[in-house]
């Protein structure tokens, strides 16, 4: 069991609070489409506003790769931020120098400020030590409620939490109840355990999957994910999205003979443009597809049998689309799933990751899922048993950290 040191011990008083928050939120047209990682920490912030706290919020957007970039501004986060708090919430233009000192020392008692991207720094992601010393100028304690983030053992999230003693650093509640469900997960006892994954972003998630094989009872792949694991089994999928760097690990797990059964997609709608397609079909695994096609969702089939096996889990997590939903013509596969899996009654169901829980609720059924995660790649990293660095740096020595 992992335990953390929590704000609630903290009990933090008139004291200025370096919060950290993942903030990472999907856009359209610059505005916040989705505010649910936002929404999650508004208990964390009301608790520190209550006891007259101060709070400097440090989060990332995108990836701008060291550079400012506007196109990753934090700034309608900000002005989202506001109208959640009800309150004004000081915005500023960087995360650290002598300007922002200024400015968070001006701020009364329970005001909050939002830095712009810690990402528009290079040393973010470097874990910089002059970097993460910059950002423990900002405050007199730390917490975290970056859950979403804390798979990245970036500056923010651990070499300015090191700066900070034992008892000035803690989870967030955020934190807190993501920790408490997905230990439900990994202690998992009531099986069949399903796990659903999709997505684009496979690169980094191929790897905890191998992890997760052995945990579940099913593992049901669709998305840019299932292209990989079908090209490793030597399908041609036309100019389907497929990680090629990761087709020799799909191959591996494809060949365990593990505790789960990893089912891939028998047939899947392909277009030729994941966003304005002006040929859609559907077309069964094995059969021909055109070198300007992509495969884009799963088929009828294909949500039939998931759909199914998902009826019969106990529990149940789902990370990823199993298509490219935003468009509609490929979206019945990610869906049928969102159904599927908050028709499952029976089952303790967490969903993770943006996209997937934008496709819950859109499907009306959120309230049945059990857990609605912050969290995608960090989620998913958890319940495949990796310490995640975040988490390790808030854990307390009583619990057997470091094991
Ligand atoms: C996310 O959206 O998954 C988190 O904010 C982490 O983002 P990253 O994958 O760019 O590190
Ligand atoms: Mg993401």
């Amino acid at each position: 069991m992992i335990r953390i040191a929590t704000v609630a011990e903290l009990d933090p008083r008139d004291v200025t609070v370096f919060y950290r928050v993942d903030y990472n939120v999907p856009m359209e047209d610059g505005q916040v489409s989705d505010a649910t990682r936002i929404e999650e920490t508004i208990s964390t912030l009301q608790y520190l506003r209550e006891r007259d706290c101060r709070v400097v919020i440090g989060a990332h957007m995108g990836r701008p790769k060291g550079e400012r970039n506007e196109k990753y501004s934090l700034r309608p986060v900000c002005e989202h931020l506001s109208k959640l708090l009800n309150t004004a919430v000081y915005w500023a233009e960087d995360c650290i120098g002598e300007d922002v000192i200024a400015w968070v020392k001006e701020l009364p008692p329970t005001g909050v400020m939002m830095l712009e991207n810690l990402r528009f720094h290079a040393g973010e992601e470097k874990n910089d030590p002059e970097f993460a010393k910059e950002l423990r100028k900002l405050g007199d304690f730390y917490v975290n409620d970056a859950f979403g983030a804390s798979h990245r053992a970036h500056a923010s999230i651990v070499g300015v939490a090191e700066l900070f003693e034992r008892d000035q650093r803690a989870g967030g509640f955020l934190m807190m109840r993501e920790l408490e469900f997905l230990q439900k997960v990994t202690n998992v006892s009531e099986r069949p355990f399903v796990a659903l994954l999709g997505g684009a972003k496979i690169a980094g998630k191929i790897e905890p999957l191998e992890a997760l094989v052995k945990l579940a009872d099913s593992v049901l792949v669709g998305g840019g994910m299932a292209n990989t694991f079908l090209a490793a089994q030597g399908n041609s999928l036309g100019a389907s999205l497929v990680d090629s760097d990761s087709l020799a690990v799909a191959e591996r797990i494809l060949s365990a003979t593990e505790r789960a059964t990893v089912h891939l997609p028998s047939d899947l709608v392909v277009g030729d443009d994941v966003k304005n397609p002006s040929k859609v079909r559907t077309v069964d695994v094995g059969d021909e597809i055109a070198g300007d096609e992509m495969a884009a969702d799963i088929g009828p089939k294909t949500l039939e049998s998931y759909s199914a096996i998902v009826s019969e889990a106990k529990t149940i997590f789902w990370n990823g689309p199993m298509g490219v939903f935003e468009t509609e013509q490929f979206s019945a596969g990610t869906r049928g799933i969102a159904k599927a899996v908050s028709h499952a009654a029976q089952a303790i169901s967490i969903v993770g990751g943006g996209e997937s829980v934008e496709a819950v609720k859109a499907s009306g059924f959120s309230d049945r899922i059990s857990h609605i995660s912050t969290g995608g790649g960090a989620s998913l990293e958890f319940i495949s048993g990796a310490k995640l660095p975040g988490i390790e740096v808030l854990r307390k020595s009583s619990d057997g950290a470091g094991d």
